[in-house]
């Protein structure tokens, strides 16, 4: 299978490939002279530098959303097309992240804040906790449109923001950078990383109209927009705590199993319990490949695997 669109924020540490892509990225900038050492606040946070986009990065912005706005109709949650509209997010231009903030922080508390790029886990953990979602503030180049790396304003902005608008799971990710802090004490990064990617990023929900998607990363990508409900190859499996934070995920391709949730409430009232006891009960299983089917699986699709690469899950 060819490569998945952008690469989504980082879930946890998982991601050893990416290690370094913080640096580079506050490299690249402060050589650019797109910072300086002044504008680095110690969260990593920056004033968002909305003179700096060309009009280039806004013609990026509109191609990109005017691609997916069409891709995901009839493909996206409900509450996802809520979000966009009660935000108004910009359909032209780079949105102002102030902006946004005006009508994400009466709806829900949340707010937008501009990063370079990766945060460390901690930081990044410790902005969820408090209701601020780092975003990257940097527009991919005309010529990334499908395959990015790392994850840009775009990636960041119209694929996560717009469910910060919905209650529900605006309290599952303030919930969620909480366990993050606990994970990281109780060296469980790794199984809590791949909650969030198969939820945050790559999650699907299941509604009376049929699957529809919300995660961020498979709705900023064209290819897996269409890939993820349409294609035979993949598994569908229902939602399941235990199962997800025991299994490995693809950084450089389409995913191989996609995670159904019923509801946000499902997905909150599920990891709602403490889980230090889950894992160190987890930690003593093994972990299972991005492709395996289990026993107890609730099965929606079984994949057939078709163009799926060998090389390795993280
Ligand atoms: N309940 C989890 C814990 O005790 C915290 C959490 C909530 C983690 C939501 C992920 C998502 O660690
Ligand atoms: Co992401």
């Amino acid at each position: 299978m060819d490569a998945t669109a952008t690469a989504p924020r980082q879930a946890g540490n998982a991601q050893a490939s990416f290690a370094g892509t913080l640096t580079d990225k506050l490299k690249e900038q402060f050589d650019a002279g797109l910072l300086s050492g002044q504008d680095l606040r110690a969260d990593f946070t920056i004033e968002q530098p909305l003179e700096r986009y060309t009009e280039t990065d806004h013609a990026v912005w509109r191609k990109l959303y005017e691609r997916q706005a069409s891709m995901l109709r009839g493909r996206v949650c409900n509450e996802f097309l809520q979000g966009l509209s009660t935000l108004g997010m910009d359909k032209e231009r780079v949105p102002s992240f102030a902006q946004l903030n005006e009508t994400l922080m009466r709806a829900t508390g949340w707010q937008v804040v501009a990063v370079p790029g990766l945060v460390p886990d901690a930081v990044f953990f410790e902005h969820l906790a408090n209701r601020r979602f780092p975003a990257s503030w940097w527009m991919r180049k005309p010529e990334q449109l499908d395959y990015l790396q790392e994850p840009d304003c775009f990636h960041d902005v119209f694929g996560h923001v717009p469910l910060l608008i919905n209650p529900v799971f605006a309290n599952y990710m303030e919930a969620y950078g909480k366990g993050g802090l606990k994970a990281a004490s109780l060296g469980a990064l790794d199984m809590l990383a791949r909650l969030y990617w198969y939820t945050v990023e790559f999650g699907l929900i299941r509604t009376p109209e049929g699957l529809r998607i919300y995660g961020a990363g498979i709705l900023s990508s064209q290819g897996e927009s269409v890939y993820s409900l349409d294609s035979a190859s993949p598994n569908r499996i229902g939602f399941d705590v235990r199962r997800i934070m025991r299994t490995r995920y693809r950084i450089d391709t389409f995913q191989k199993t996609y995670f159904v949730i019923d509801s946000f409430d499902q997905l909150f009232d599920a990891t709602r319990p403490d889980f230090a006891p889950l894992y160190d009960e987890l930690r003593a299983q093994p972990t299972l490949g991005a492709g395996d089917v289990a026993a107890a699986d609730l099965v929606l699709n079984r994949g057939n695997r078709e163009g799926w690469a060998d090389s390795d899950d993280v």
